[in-house]
């Protein structure tokens, strides 16, 4: 694919756009088709990760790594696969067991289109895909020989100590009172690992870190990475299901472990913007061009959807 003009982009709203763009064609020519067999299954797959979404997992790829000096092209594979490993978990979070919610990205869950048992296999397809795609990508000389790092970084995020385990403890904890560290720590593994490892992997496309930069990154993504849940929470509340593209109310629905719920929506509003500021303020001390990044923060902490 063609590389994206980065310079002829007048504002960040059009940055977003032709990220989504790019990653909605990739992810497009990457999925089996649905017309291969089993059809149901690549149908349910290209359903669940073609609808929309905002990207921003893929989008802080593309965003650090160019920042790092990456090529596009390696940053393609790391901001696909992270994508698909995204799509999956929003599956599998609205399936009855979890969150049972019936509308995602606006449309039906993949549960409500294609049945529960190939919405369970479409999660799974699109999490083992991802895999595939980052092994499978013959990377420039600048990312190959951090590609085996590359995959252990995404396994971790996603397993059972990130995304999952934190989806583990929101189920666990359901119904009950947490305490704020409890919450936090909950959040940060849900929705803050999968984005810190979003970053983390534009980077390394760039070459090996500095660690006095990884350091600094690190501080930039696990700040967003909370920041976007809590922001997540808010809108469950302020928000409107046409607005947001899922049930508005669902965590109260389902007496979720929110930051509204403990700290109340002005605490939670606070913390966001004391997230930003930690966020900001690693990224002023990178010696690189960060501004798109910390564009991102605030569309982040400023979102309405
Ligand atoms: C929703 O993620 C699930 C969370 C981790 C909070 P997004 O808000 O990124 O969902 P899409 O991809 O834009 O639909
Ligand atoms: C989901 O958190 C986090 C995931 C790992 C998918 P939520 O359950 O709050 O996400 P939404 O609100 O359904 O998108
Ligand atoms: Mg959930
Ligand atoms: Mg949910
Ligand atoms: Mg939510």
């Amino acid at each position: 694919m063609p590389a994206v003009a980065f310079n002829n982009m007048p504002d960040f709203n059009q940055i977003i756009e032709q990220w989504q763009q790019r990653i909605h064609q990739l992810i497009a020519e990457t999925l089996p088709s649905a017309e291969q067999e089993p059809k149901e299954l690549h149908q349910a797959m290209r359903y669940a990760a073609l609808n929309g979404g905002k990207r921003v997992r893929p989008i802080l790829v593309y965003l650090t790594g160019l920042a790092f000096g990456a090529k596009q092209s390696d940053l393609d594979t790391a901001a696909l696969a992270v994508e698909l490993i995204h799509c999956y978990s929003l599956v599998h979070d609205d399936l009855p067991a979890m969150d049972d919610d019936d509308l995602r990205r606006g449309k039906p869950t993949c549960h409500i289109e294609f049945g529960e048992a190939t919405a369970i296999l479409a999660g799974d397809a699109l999490h083992t895909q991802a895999f595939e795609v980052l092994a499978d990508a013959k990377l420039t000389e600048k990312a190959q020989p951090q590609q085996m790092t590359m995959l252990a970084l995404l396994a971790k995020a996603s397993g059972s100590l990130g995304m999952g385990g934190g989806q583990a403890i929101d189920l666990a904890s359901t119904n009950k009172a947490i305490d704020l560290a409890t919450l936090e720590n909950m959040h940060r593994m849900k929705t803050g690992a999968l984005i810190k490892a979003s970053v983390m992997l534009g980077a390394l496309c760039a070459g090996s870190i500095k660690p006095e930069e990884i350091v600094l990154l690190e501080e930039y993504a696990d700040s967003i990475g909370l920041a976007f849940q809590v922001q997540d929470d808010i809108l469950d509340i302020e928000s409107d299901t046409e607005t947001l593209g899922k049930p508005q109310g669902s965590d109260i629905e389902n007496d979720k472990n929110t930051y509204p719920a403990l700290l109340g929506l002005e605490g939670s509003k606070q913390k966001l913007q004391d997230l930003l500021a930690l966020a900001l303020q690693a990224l002023d001390k990178l010696p690189y061009n960060t501004a798109t990044l910390a564009q991102l923060a605030q569309y982040i902490t400023q979102r309405r959807h």
